[in-house]
């Protein structure tokens, strides 16, 4: 089992596969970044799956495959398909723009895939657009039916952002309603990558949207999610991901691992260790020191409660390498 310095019990594995993306999302990747991490420093499937083994094996029971965008690694099918043979009843996710679903959906239920989180920021083309930076909504919403329709476990992401797409969350919770999947709506996480201007919500903001038209329950976390649940008068369920509140990272339950092979102990902080050199050696002794070692000083919560539009202090680490 995996423990981290603070305690916290630690079987949560996501591993972003690249960094590069087809949308430009103002909360993420408004411009295109000045370089991109040369090909020849990506970890190739094989010795992501070396460290993927080695968490497997010291207790991880739970694995998301993030970006940028994933579905833009070329033959993520294998990789996926490597992690399910090895250990066939682990939860293995994917969180995806959606945009290339439509095509990829059937090969990646045939590879083993289980769930699948996808954005969907608004139901306007031009909002959708507006947002990513290109036009994308009617490929998305394929994309979601064609996942839907293959027999994947769904859930929606939405960012809600003051004047953009602020009046569309129960818009957004009713298709999600319709479908009879679950929506969690994100607070914005404020970084230096992301479009300067914007606003996010806040938790209570968002909660206060959902109550204009429906009487909502809390129901509490699942387990150590970062999403807080609540349901609606006839029992829908939605979440709440509320980094800015004080407690949300009591139960953190996960660590990172980029494409170029660094451990990324939180998404809030810049500190990382690299596991490159000792997967590139099939040295697994090494790979798990260096996991103890990110595990140790795993940071006991992340600093969005305490932002401050005022300073200059804001996460510096890219949502786009870490994969969210
Ligand atoms: P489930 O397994 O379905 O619960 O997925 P998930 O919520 O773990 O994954 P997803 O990729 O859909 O993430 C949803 C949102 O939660 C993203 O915006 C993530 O950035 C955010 N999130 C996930 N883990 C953390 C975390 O440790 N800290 C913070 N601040 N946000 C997180
Ligand atoms: N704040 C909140 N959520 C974000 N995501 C990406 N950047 C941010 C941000 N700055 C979300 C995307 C996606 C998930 C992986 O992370 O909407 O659903
Ligand atoms: Fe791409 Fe996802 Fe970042 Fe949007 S949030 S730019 S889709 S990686």
């Amino acid at each position: 089992m995996l423990i981290d310095g603070h305690g916290r019990k630690v079987d949560y594995l996501r591993v972003s596969v690249t960094e590069r993306c087809n949308f430009r999302c103002q909360y993420c990747m408004p411009e295109k970044p000045f370089s991109w991490v040369p090909k020849e420093n990506l970890l190739s499937f094989e010795e992501l799956f070396l460290f993927i083994k080695v968490a497997i094996d010291e207790g991880v029971t739970k694995i998301r495959l993030t970006g940028g965008e994933p579905l833009l690694r070329e033959d993520l099918d294998s990789f996926i398909k490597m992690i399910s043979d090895y250990k066939p009843d682990i939860d293995l996710a994917l969180t995806t723009n959606g945009y290339l679903l439509p095509e990829a959906s059937q090969r990646l239920k045939d590879a083993g895939l289980k769930r699948l989180n996808i954005s969907l920021d608004s139901l306007k083309a031009d909002v959708a657009s507006k947002i990513a930076g290109k036009d994308v909504l009617d490929k998305v919403l394929d994309g979601i039916d064609k996942a839907l329709a293959v027999g994947l476990k769904v859930k929606i992401n939405m960012v809600p952002l003051k004047g953009i797409n602020d009046d569309e969350i129960l818009d957004i919770m009713q298709y999600c309603k319709d479908r009879n999947i679950k929506v969690r709506f994100i607070e914005y996480m404020e970084n230096q990558h992301a479009q300067e201007s914007l606003q996010g919500m806040h938790g209570k903001e968002i909660l206060a949207k959902v109550k204009e038209k429906h009487t909502i329950k809390a129901l509490g976390r699942e387990g150590a999610s970062p999403s807080f649940n609540y349901a609606l008068e006839d029992g829908t369920e939605f979440g709440l991901i509320d980094p800015h509140k004080h407690d949300f990272c009591e139960n953190c339950n996960r660590i990172r691992l980029t494409a170029e092979g660094n451990l990324i102990p939180c998404l809030y902080f810049d500190e990382a260790m690299s596991i490159a050199e000792a997967v590139r050696n099939k040295d697994i002794e090494k790979a798990t020191q260096v996991l103890a070692k990110v595990l140790k000083d795993k940071p006991k919560e992340n600093r969005w409660s305490e932002y401050n539009p005022n300073e200059d202090d804001i996460s510096k680490r890219a949502f786009y390498e870490t994969g969210g």
